[in-house]
């Protein structure tokens, strides 16, 4: 809720921007230290850290996470928080949710796009749906979310888009030819609706994050020893990131710092693309 109002496009209006920078966005993006997921003030959860919540077709019991998660936002901010929940394969839902937040905030500013799916299978072994499945949820879903914010509220105000991505596809990473073209075509998105967009004055950027310790990406592609891996010194920077790293990419990306970028991907792995085993 508080970046819902934080963070005006620079573009549209930089003494705005100045003084909401102070107030609203500095404190609520520092909370992703503890909890990377911003809800309420977008469309869309961040999923790197919500088990189940990939899709948004979750089970009501997955829900009690997500409105905690609201509730320690507030607390933390004191900005206000609304959670709103969606399957950001159904379009319906997507504009749901967003005519929720705008009739509570009356605007939306900035577009996360972080519902993934994901696991480790061999192409050989891996289903059709099961290809299907990640691509509707990570490809579909950042595009179908985006084309909605667009036409109820970014066309006409501006604003930011960030996708998170990853670097599977760099180097063809085994195991995940679903989520590498996934994210491969979320990249080739980001730079399409740049250009489309730009002069509507919406920047569209991606972030793609390595390994992020104490998340569920870690825990699904690395397994339940990640943590603790040797493997570490193959990454240059010789360890595994961590959340608040993500966040501040994110905050840069976001916000009025990064006000001439748009189309591009921000990496966020201490190198470890450019070194990692393809295994
Ligand atoms: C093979 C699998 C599978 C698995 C599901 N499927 N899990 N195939 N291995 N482990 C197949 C099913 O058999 C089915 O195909 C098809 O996928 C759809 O499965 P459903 O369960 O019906 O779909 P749904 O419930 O909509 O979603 C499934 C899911 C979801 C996408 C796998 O459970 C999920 O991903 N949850 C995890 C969310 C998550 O952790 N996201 C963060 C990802 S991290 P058939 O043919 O049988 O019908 C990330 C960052 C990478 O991506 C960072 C790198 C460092």
């Amino acid at each position: 809720g508080a970046l819902s109002r934080g963070v005006p496009d620079p573009c549209q209006d930089p003494r705005a921007a100045r003084a909401a920078r102070g107030k609203l966005c500095i404190p609520t993006w520092a909370l992703p230290a503890q909890h990377p997921v911003w809800l309420g003030y977008a469309v869309q959860e961040l999923s790197l850290a919500t088990p189940g919540l990939a899709g948004c077709s979750q089970a009501l019991s997955s829900l009690s996470w997500f409105f905690q998660a609201s509730k320690k936002l507030v607390a933390a901010t004191g900005q206000q928080c609304l959670p709103v929940s969606m399957d950001v394969r159904q379009p319906q839902s997507i504009a749901a949710a967003v005519d929720e937040a705008l009739q509570e905030f009356k605007r939306i500013d900035i577009l996360i796009n972080g519902a993934a799916g994901n696991f480790l299978c061999p192409a050989s072994a891996l289903s059709f749906n099961a290809f299907k499945t990640v691509i509707d949820i990570d490809t579909m879903g950042t595009f179908n979310t985006s084309k909605v914010l667009f036409e109820k509220y970014f066309r006409d105000h501006g604003g930011i888009i960030v996708n998170i991505t990853a670097t599977l596809s760099y180097r063809g990473q085994a195991l995940q030819v679903h989520a590498g073209a996934a994210k491969a075509a979320i990249e080739a998105m980001t730079r399409h609706l740049a250009v489309e967009w730009g002069p509507n004055k919406i920047r569209v950027n991606s972030l793609a994050p390595g390994p992020i310790s104490g998340t569920e990406g870690f825990r699904r592609l690395g397994g339940k020893f990640a943590e603790q891996s040797k493997q570490f010194s193959a990454i240059p920077l010789q360890r595994a990131g961590n959340k608040t790293e993500i966040a501040h990419s994110a905050l840069f990306l976001a916000s009025p710092l990064s006000s001439y970028v748009t189309g591009t991907t921000l990496v966020v792995d201490g190198g470890s693309w450019l070194t990692s085993p393809n295994s």
